[in-house]
């Protein structure tokens, strides 16, 4: 895999790889993202492959022009409202697609999700590309996502079906786009992000969360939603989220701990939670629930890296950017979060 920089020629090099057919990991202000032209069903295919993707989990289209929204899908009149508000930015928006999209892209759907990132270098990859990029993130199906160069590095590296990686350092938000569907009835909300249920719903009052937000789904209408139903982010240890005063959290967790546990904990938790076979890395603070999403997805990999055979989460749900925040530590944890202030 090749590994290239934000540089002028390597854009462009970047750009022409992606004309060709080929699949490229690229920037973006959410998390990075393994991108292919959209219009091209058979590059489209190798994200899968390379992934190991079911083929049921459809992909976002990213574009870098505001005139290119109707090309690819029918905005409504909402779906304009919230272009206009938060793009380019970390929103992305389920519509009807148009013929344009191959199936593939859509998972069979007659829905398809796309966003206008703001990375400078995303922009600029997909403008001198000339087509909209299909693109998910960029890790192996079921490990967290890339929020640096490294993170892509470490799961493609030798990776057969992708030709290479545009490192422009850590991503702003560190955790995925919202995602919203504006396909039914109401708009609902499917993925929290950095754009908050509070942010759109200064625009539009009627909008809902999807009940898979916070909860664990029932089988049956795991079936109804294909982006809601797949398990991700989980560490391979085992893994929970600790909720609780910082006294209760570590009782709770010297007295569930592994041979060689690892603690992802708030800022200023670090002493508390250092020992002999005790890892302790600090990952933000709920005060500002932003630092926790930029930090989450690095402290999870990192955790995983360790070797530790028992993970432990500090956790607290918050507003804002909070919400996305507990949405991902949630399915890291596998829904498996202990109070220890009840
Ligand atoms: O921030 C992001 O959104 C990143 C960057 C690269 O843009 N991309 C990303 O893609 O997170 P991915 O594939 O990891 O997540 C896309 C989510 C999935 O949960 C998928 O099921 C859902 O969006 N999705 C995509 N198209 C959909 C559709 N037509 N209907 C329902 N859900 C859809
Ligand atoms: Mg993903």
């Amino acid at each position: 895999m090749l590994v290239l920089t934000n540089k002028t020629e390597d854009i462009s090099l970047a750009a022409r790889l992606l004309r060709e057919g080929k699949v490229v990991g690229i920037p973006t202000e959410t998390v990075y993202g393994l991108a292919a032209d959209c219009t091209n069903p058979t590059a489209v295919g190798n994200i899968f492959r390379a992934k190991g993707r079911p083929a049921d989990n459809p992909l976002i289209i990213h574009i870098a022009d505001i005139n290119d929204f109707d090309k690819y899908c029918y905005p409504t009149q909402t779906a304009m409202k919230l272009a206009e508000a938060f793009w380019p930015g970390p929103l992305t928006m389920i519509l009807p697609k148009k013929d344009i999209i191959p199936s593939v892209v859509s998972a069979g759907l007659g829905t398809v999700a796309v966003r206008f990132p703001s990375h400078p270098a995303a922009q600029a990859i997909i403008r001198q590309s000339g087509v909209a990029l299909a693109a998910p993130s960029a890790n192996i199906s079921g490990s967290p996502s890339p929020t640096t160069a490294s993170h892509v590095i470490n799961d493609f590296d030798g990776n057969e079906f992708v030709a290479a990686v545009v490192d422009d350092g850590a991503c702003e938000c560190g955790l995925e786009s919202t995602v919203v569907n504006l396909s039914g009835d109401v708009p609902c909300l499917l993925r929290p992000g950095f754009v908050t249920p509070e942010m759109i719903r200064a625009l539009i009052p009627e909008l809902t969360v999807a009940k898979a937000v916070l909860q664990v789904l029932p089988d049956d209408e795991k079936a109804l939603s294909p982006g809601l139903k797949h398990r991700h982010y989980a560490p391979k240890a085992k893994t929970v989220g600790v909720a609780g005063q910082t006294a209760n959290a570590a009782k709770y967790i010297f007295e569930n701990r592994g041979k060689n546990t690892f603690v992802i904990c708030f800022d200023g938790e670090e002493e508390t939670f250092t020992a002999p076979g005790m890892t302790a890395l600090a990952y933000g603070t709920p005060d500002r629930p932003e630092t926790m999403g930029n930090e989450l997805f690095d402290a999870l990999r990192q955790a995983d890296a360790s070797g530790a055979d028992m993970i432990f989460i500090r956790c607290k749900l918050v507003g804002g950017v909070g919400l996305a925040v507990y949405n991902r530590l949630l399915r890291a944890a596998s829904f498996d979060i202990k109070d220890t202030d009840k």
